[in-house]
């Protein structure tokens, strides 16, 4: 018999929530049927995919624990059993590390990477792990939920200028076979999501984005274009859904390997 975490009928929250990675995870969530508390620090996207899905925004920036605390309360306090804590929340940054006007790379900058990348992981990670701890086991296996955090292949394979983004996400890389143990405790399964080259805002709308675009695709083997957006929710609801997948780091990125610039 094939075991499925259900979705409908629970609880679910979202860093990153309101663009990108995270807005179509809200979208495939609040369609099979979970509330969902939209987690960002975009107020306006945030509210209105709220409204369109039927689930609440949580202004919340994943840096300060205390923000991501009242985020997960509200998710924890919906009705339903809180279940899934995706981390989608992030943001880029390019420095090499040491510049071609000789200076070292900024130190606030890379710690700004790191607070919002691998501290904001790590905060939602916990903290709403803690919350799904407190719940009901789900199912004859005595699970109680699911994490699913974003990573990108940068911390596996990162380009010239991305010191401080591959450190970040070579950090979620890391924590993730210790959180799989640690919360297995609990019933929860830990996975983390390496994205290639999806197409989403954070790569901007600028004159020349698409020109950016189509040079980044060039070293993806097949399917030849961007990775969207409804594909790695796919991947989300996939790792949810199968009671098998654990302490995982996945590629998702039509097999490009990062060439060095
Ligand atoms: N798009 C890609 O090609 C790609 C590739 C690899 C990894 N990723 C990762 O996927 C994740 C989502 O990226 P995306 O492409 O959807 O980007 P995006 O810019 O469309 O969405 C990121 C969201 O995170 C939110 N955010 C930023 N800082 C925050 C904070 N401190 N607290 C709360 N919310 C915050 C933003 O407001 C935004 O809504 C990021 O972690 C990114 O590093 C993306």
């Amino acid at each position: 018999m094939l075991r499925a975490m259900e979705i409908n009928g629970t609880a679910a929250i979202v860093s990153g929530g309101a663009s990108g990675l995270g807005a179509a995870t809200v979208r495939m969530l609040g369609a099979a049927g979970a509330k969902v508390v939209v987690a960002d620090l975009n107020d306006q996207l945030g509210k209105s995919l709220a409204d369109e899905v039927g689930g609440i925004f949580a202004r919340a920036d994943v840096s300060d624990a205390d923000s991501v605390r009242a985020a997960v309360d509200i998710a924890a306090s919906v009705g339903s059993p809180l279940r899934f804590v995706i981390n989608c929340a992030g943001i880029g940054w390019a420095q090499r590390t040491v510049g071609r006007d000789g200076e070292p790379h900024d130190r606030a900058a890379f710690g700004r990477v790191i607070d919002v990348n691998l501290i904001g992981t790590f905060n939602l990670m916990s903290i709403g792990a803690a919350a799904i701890a407190k719940t009901e086991v789900a199912n004859a296996d005595g699970a109680r939920g699911v994490v699913v955090n974003t990573a990108s292949i940068a911390g596996l394979e990162g380009q010239t200028g991305q010191l401080a983004y591959s450190a970040s996400k070579g950090g979620i890389i890391g924590m993730t076979v210790p959180a799989a143990r640690d919360l297995a405790a609990i019933g929860v399964r830990v996975n983390t999501i390496c994205p290639g080259i999806i197409d989403t805002p954070i790569y901007g709308n600028a004159p020349g984005s698409e020109d950016f675009k189509a040079r980044l695709i060039a070293p993806v083997v097949f399917p030849k274009r961007m990775g969207t957006a409804a594909e790695f929710a796919h991947l989300v609801r996939a790792l949810i859904e199968n009671d098998y997948m654990n302490a995982e780091v996945i590629r998702f990125d039509g097999g490009i390997r990062f060439q060095p610039k």
